[in-house]
């Protein structure tokens, strides 16, 4: 087991997120040190089931929960109402109350759902974040954004709801496909390439183990999230890249996975700014080379006005206003409010 690392996120109701080796089968014990007990209810989906559910079980058994499990199909349909829906009528047909623990197995779609559920579920009830793919891990387990997909879009309804803890076992990784890996990678370079250009040398030199390079995303995003919570200003710097990544997923039918829209969105962004003359060329060079790295995709298949067209259908538009943010050098990066017209501007120039 290697050493656990440990951030503290300050939020309005703090917690931790424990990073290591193993920690799945720790889950039991650091639940009930945090004083959880009573039920738990382990959400997840079929694959990651299949591999890691008996463990967390166990766990939890022997700490003395009293266990039940929901698990969903894998894959993005099933972020849905109806299995929002269908958890919460398994939890009130099984006497779960308040003090009792919804724990999240599973990546970024069982964390959402999960954490929507726990959120409602008689108001609020606890909630586990137990992440089992690199872009869960660095990103959607910490910060306590959760959602259901809706037929008009993805994430349209949902709420901020933080768990009571994070326990991020790196071993599950070692399961994971290689795409996901890399979807994963994406959301590491972000963090790279909005604030912290020293993170990005480290990861071209890649002389990082897992765990560090987790805690340090985990670091930054604890940080962004305590500065703005509910996403009013400073957290808009997680969006790198995200405007037009959910065009791409959008005009993809969602067939594109989000890591990987979230390579284009990045790359097109930054090449729209060394073309505007507000971004140096070196960081867009050390983009594309890590994305090739990672197996990452940077062409964006789509045009000007498909990009444009879907990127106005944004949640993020207030007052037809768009806040992108631009990067201007290597690990340094401003928010813009920019009118549909700035917007169609940099996407034009981003997909030169
Ligand atoms: P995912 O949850 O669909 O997992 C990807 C695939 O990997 C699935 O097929 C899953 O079954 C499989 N899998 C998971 N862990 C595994 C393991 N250890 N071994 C083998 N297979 C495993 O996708 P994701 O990329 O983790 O998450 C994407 C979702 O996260 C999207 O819905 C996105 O909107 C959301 N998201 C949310 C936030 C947030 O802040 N809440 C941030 C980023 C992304
Ligand atoms: N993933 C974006 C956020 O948490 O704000």
């Amino acid at each position: 087991m290697t050493v656990t690392k440990k951030i503290d996120v300050k939020a309005g109701k703090p917690y931790s997120v424990k990073i290591g080796k193993g920690l799945l089968d720790k889950a039991g014990e650091e639940a009930k040190a945090l004083g959880l007990d009573g039920k738990a209810l382990i959400v997840s989906d079929d694959n990651v089931a299949a591999l890691y559910l008996e463990r967390v079980s166990a766990s939890l058994k022997s700490a003395g929960f009293e266990v039940l499990s929901f698990v969903i199909p894998h894959g993005e349909s099933s972020k849905s109402a109806e299995n929002l829906l269908a958890i919460l009528e398994f939890a009130a047909e099984n006497a779960f109350s308040r003090t009792d623990t919804f724990f999240a197995l599973g990546g970024g779609v069982v964390g959402d759902l999960c954490g929507f559920a726990a959120a409602v579920y008689m108001r609020g009830t606890n909630f586990v974040q137990l992440p089992t793919t690199l872009l869960a891990a660095v990103d959607s387990s910490v910060g306590g954004k959760t959602a259901i997909d809706l037929t008009a879009g993805k994430n349209l309804a949902g709420a901020f709801y933080q768990p009571k803890l994070v326990l991020c076992d790196t071993a599950t990784f070692d399961t994971l496909p290689d795409e996901e890996f890399s979807n994963g990678m994406a959301e590491v370079i972000k963090y790279g390439m909005f604030c912290d250009g020293g993170f990005l040398d480290i990861l071209t030199e890649s002389n990082t183990d897992i765990e560090s390079m987790v805690a340090r995303c985990v670091a930054i995003k604890a940080r962004v999230v305590e500065a703005d919570e509910f996403d009013k200003g400073e957290r808009m710097f997680l969006n790198f890249g995200h405007t037009i990544a959910h065009a791409v997923e959008a005009l993809s039918g969602y067939t594109t996975p989000h890591g990987s829209a979230v390579a284009i969105g990045m790359a097109v962004i930054t090449k729209a700014c060394v073309n505007a003359n507000e971004c140096d060329n070196h960081a867009l060079e050390v983009l594309i080379s890590l994305l090739k790295k990672y197996n990452l995709p940077s062409e964006c298949p789509y045009g000007v006005d498909e990009v444009y067209n879907v990127t106005l259908k944004d949640k993020k538009n207030a007052h037809g206003m768009i806040t992108l943010v631009l990067p201007t050098a290597k690990g340094k990066s401003i928010l813009k409010k920019c009118d549909y017209n700035e917007l169609k501007e940099i996407i034009t120039l981003g997909l030169k």
